[in-house]
């Protein structure tokens, strides 16, 4: 049976690289094959690619020129990783995948929304992450993570008013498909975070269960 493809998303600073671990272990638990990888990135081309567009060296890209870069790297990281693995029956849990482009590069950078759809529609064909947990917090809380972590990368450096305009752009997204989203708050702590999260996959678990048998 095919592997299912689980994603996180949030805005920066919103708390959901820690619950990456958790998830891995709760599925792992149940003798479920998982792969955990992350965008941009995940193959050592995209992992190049991640560096172009979020760090100042050895330019910055502009706004089309970086969505093209994000679509490259989600190419070659679907392709040789994503694609093969829940072909093969592993799941995969993803930091961040295509909503963050809606979000960064539709909403934050001003790009069409049409223009992303097309660009989806090329590299994934139809396929679409079966389930995502996004992480929300206050854009103040947020930045005052970033700024207490210290290196920040291009997007982090953005000013409050364009986090807000990402955070818009995900709320669009997930009142567009509110079935696959799982709206998580990021400012609770840790442990309880990774309870919620494992309690809501559980019940995912048995409606697929359910749904394939
Ligand atoms: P993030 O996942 O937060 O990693 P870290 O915790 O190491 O900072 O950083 C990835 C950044 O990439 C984040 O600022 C959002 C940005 N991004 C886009 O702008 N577009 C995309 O399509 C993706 C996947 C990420």
């Amino acid at each position: 049976m095919r592997g299912r493809l689980i994603t996180l998303e949030g805005g920066d600073g919103a708390g959901k690289s820690s619950q990456i671990g958790p998830l891995r272990d709760f599925l792992a638990d149940r003798g479920i094959s998982v792969l955990l990888t992350r965008e941009p990135g995940g193959t050592p081309l995209a992992e190049a690619i991640r560096s172009w567009v979020l760090d100042d060296a050895p330019e910055s890209p502009e706004a089309l020129a970086e969505l093209l870069l994000v679509f490259a790297a989600r190419r070659q990281h679907w392709i040789r990783v994503i694609e093969p693995a829940l072909a093969s029956g592993t799941w995969v849990l993803c930091d961040r995948f295509v909503d963050s482009t809606y979000a960064y590069q539709g909403a934050g950078r001003g790009l069409s929304v049409n223009r992303i759809a097309t660009l989806e529609r090329w590299v994934l064909g139809s396929r679409r992450p079966d389930l995502t947990f996004f992480f929300e917090a206050p854009v103040e809380i947020a930045l005052k993570r970033i700024e207490a972590r210290g290196c920040p990368n291009r997007m982090e450096q953005e000013s409050a008013a364009w986090h807000e305009r990402v955070q818009a752009g995900y709320r669009k997204r997930i009142a567009g498909e509110p079935n696959r989203f799982v709206v998580i708050q990021g400012t609770r702590d840790r442990v309880a975070i990774s309870g919620e999260l494992c309690r809501h996959l559980e019940r995912r678990l048995r409606e697929w269960t359910e749904g394939a048998a």
